[in-house]
């Protein structure tokens, strides 16, 4: 497709501003360029954090010389053959990103068109400068393939400009996002970048599918995400919606770890954040944000992607579908992959295991190992004290808190065959050790309780709503006035989730009945840890996921309790409920509910393998 001039029309609906805000949008430019040019390899240099230099070579298509001098145009594009501004099918559209760049840099650029390569010498490449808004003329010059786009001293001309430039640390850190996010959307694609302060990113060309897509996420988003992610697909009615998120074990205290591409283009967009949020509600607190990185494919019609100058956003004719549909999916799939707890449990417990064995070196000496058998007269007496306690600490677990005797007689066959085994101890009143037929398991017994109680909850809530037991004796609860208020605006909510409430003079609210589910619970906890929460409820909440707020906070007051002895029936039947529980794998604040040690990783502990 030739590069043409586009009509004032047009140019006048593009939406206007600032093109080039800082070296990122430089090389962001110039990478779409070249993936619209169907590059398979891409290349980026940078120095001084991409204010000396950027450089940035394709294997794309390249342009003839015609195309060339009318590239460095304002408006000229390949990209826009209809005028056609609601179906946009590359990244680019507006014929603005090479002028602008030239407008306030030194840019240099040398291409070689297809067509030439197979024409012989005659055909060469050829190259053309703009400095600071001058064009040169268009020269012969030599490049066997594709397209390199040299970009040299950013805003020298504009010297305010320069001085809204972070350090060259942090320009540097925002062209690896933009190359990172880049490089996610196109797993087909090989890119390198490399710096004069840091070793190069290069990222292999991955196979077609869901596997390679994941393959190049883990390169960017690093390996742990991998192993905990969930594959995402669904969609319908033109939408497609595929991708990964990571297991709601595996959060970070920020939403930077959030991407959405939509046809290729990754967005910012605040619906992402509302969309992850809904989709993990059950499972995570609000201040922790999972990974995700989501790709929606969509008729180009369907969305318009000329509304912000930086092409950083976009909007969807029909949000509020796009919103329910990836709620819908994500939800599915993790619904799908709820008993799965995060493997970083596993193998961190794993890798903590590791120094010791990493210090048996040449010079190790079982006698000053801690793990010699005790003398009988008493380590603490044999040597001098404050030497001998650093040792003891890791291996003393103090005082048997519950029933330690060692099982002798062999686990029921039957139970070890379930997926979390059967129970063999509870050790420090909080964790029940199971045996499955390859490994071990340790439950949190409070943060598995916890998620049984949230799923009933839930349940009850859906069905004939929830049991009440009422209180001999009302419990008075003093609260500040606001939250009073709080509470008694919610009362007919709380009222379905089985608590009672009703005002008790001006600070205070009476607790009548309680949700029978949650057993002998503290009523006075339990209503100023809802009283506190309440406020950091949206008001705007839908009654459905205010009611699920209310329930986690009950579930967590109506749970065994570290610290509570349980006999082995009930140990078992705690395990049983978890496997019939959907979500076990984490409580409901996203901490895993127990985690795994398999045989193979015993042994390799033990240097068997
Ligand atoms: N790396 C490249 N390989 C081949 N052709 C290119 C390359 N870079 C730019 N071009 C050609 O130059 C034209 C102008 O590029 P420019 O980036 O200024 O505008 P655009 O990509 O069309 O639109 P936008 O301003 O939205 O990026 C493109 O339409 C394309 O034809
Ligand atoms: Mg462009």
């Amino acid at each position: 497709m030739p590069v043409r001039q586009l009509s004032e029309g047009i140019v006048n609906r593009i939406a206007a501003g600032e093109v080039v805000e800082r070296p990122a949008s430089v090389v962001k430019e110039l990478v779409e360029n070249a993936l619209d040019a169907g590059a398979r390899r891409i290349e980026i240099i940078t120095e001084g954090g991409g204010r000396r230099l950027i450089l940035v070579t394709d294997d794309g298509s390249g342009m003839n010389a015609e195309d060339l001098s009318l590239a460095v145009e304002r408006h000229a594009t390949s990209k826009l053959p209809d005028d056609d501004l609601l179906d946009i099918r590359t990244l680019g559209f507006r014929g603005e990103a090479l002028p602008s760049i030239g407008a306030v840099a030194r840019l240099t650029i040398v291409t070689r068109h297809v067509s030439a390569r197979d024409a012989g010498d005659e055909a060469h490449a050829w190259a053309i400068t703009v400095d600071g808004g001058h064009k040169s003329p268009v020269k012969p010059a030599a490049l066997s393939a594709g397209t390199r786009v040299e970009v040299r001293d950013l805003f020298h001309a504009t010297p305010a400009r320069l001085k809204f430039l972070k350090s060259d640390r942090t320009e540097g850190e925002a062209i690896r996002e933009v190359v990172r996010r880049l490089a996610m959307s196109r797993p087909d694609v090989a890119f390198t970048l490399a710096g004069e302060d840091r070793a190069p990113l290069t990222w292999a060309a991955a196979l077609p599918g869901p596997t390679g897509r994941l393959a190049r996420l883990a390169d960017v988003l690093g390996p742990e995400f991998r192993a905990n992610a969930v594959e995402i697909k669904g969609g319908r009615d033109g939408f497609g919606i595929e991708g990964f998120a990571a297991l709601p074990t595996l959060t970070r205290a920020n939403a930077l770890g959030q991407y959405l591409f939509v046809n290729g283009r990754s967005v910012r967009d605040k619906l992402l954040l509302g969309v992850v949020r809904g989709a993990y509600a059950d499972y995570l607190p609000r201040d922790r944000h999972p990974m995700v990185a989501l790709f929606v494919t969509l008729d180009p019609r369907e969305v318009d992607v000329n509304v912000h100058p930086a092409k950083a956003e976009v909007r969807f004719r029909d949000a509020a579908l796009v919103r329910s549909l990836l709620i819908g999916t994500l939800r599915e799939a993790l619904s799908r992959e709820g008993q799965r707890a995060a493997t970083t449990g596993g193998s961190a417990t794993v890798a903590a295991f590791r120094p010791a064995l990493a210090s048996r070196g040449a010079g190790w000496d079982w006698r000053r190992s801690p793990a010699r058998p005790a003398d009988p007269r008493g380590i603490a007496a044999a040597a001098p004290r404050g030497l001998a306690e650093p040792a003891q600490t890791a291996f003393d677990v103090g005082t048997p808190a519950a029933d330690t005797r060692p099982e002798t007689a062999e686990p029921p066959l039957d139970l070890i065959d379930r997926p979390l085994g059967a129970a063999r101890a509870q050790v420090h009143a909080t964790y029940i050790v199971t045996q499955t037929r390859d490994g071990l398991i340790v439950v949190d017994q409070h943060a598995a309780h916890e998620r049984i109680v949230y799923e009933r909850l839930k349940a009850g809530i859906g069905r004939d709503g929830i049991a009440r037991q009422i209180l001999l004796i009302p419990e008075i609860v003093e609260l500040d006035e606001a939250q009073v208020d709080g509470l008694l605006q919610r009362q007919e909510e709380l009222a379905r989730l089985g608590l009672l409430i009703e005002p008790f003079g001006p600070g205070a609210v009476a607790v009548r009945e309680t949700p029978a589910l949650l057993g002998e619970v503290d009523a006075k906890a339990l209503v100023r840890d809802l009283a506190e929460h309440m406020a950091e409820w949206e008001s705007g909440l839908p009654l459905e996921r205010s009611l699920m707020h209310v329930a986690a906070t009950m579930a967590c007051h109506g749970s065994v309790r570290a610290g509570r002895r349980l006999r082995p029936e009930e140990m078992n039947a705690l395990l049983r409920e978890m496997e019939a529980t959907p979500n076990s794998g984490q409580c409901n604040h996203g901490r895993p509910t127990y985690v795994e040690l398999k045989l193979t990783d015993i042994e390799r502990l033990f240097g068997r393998k």
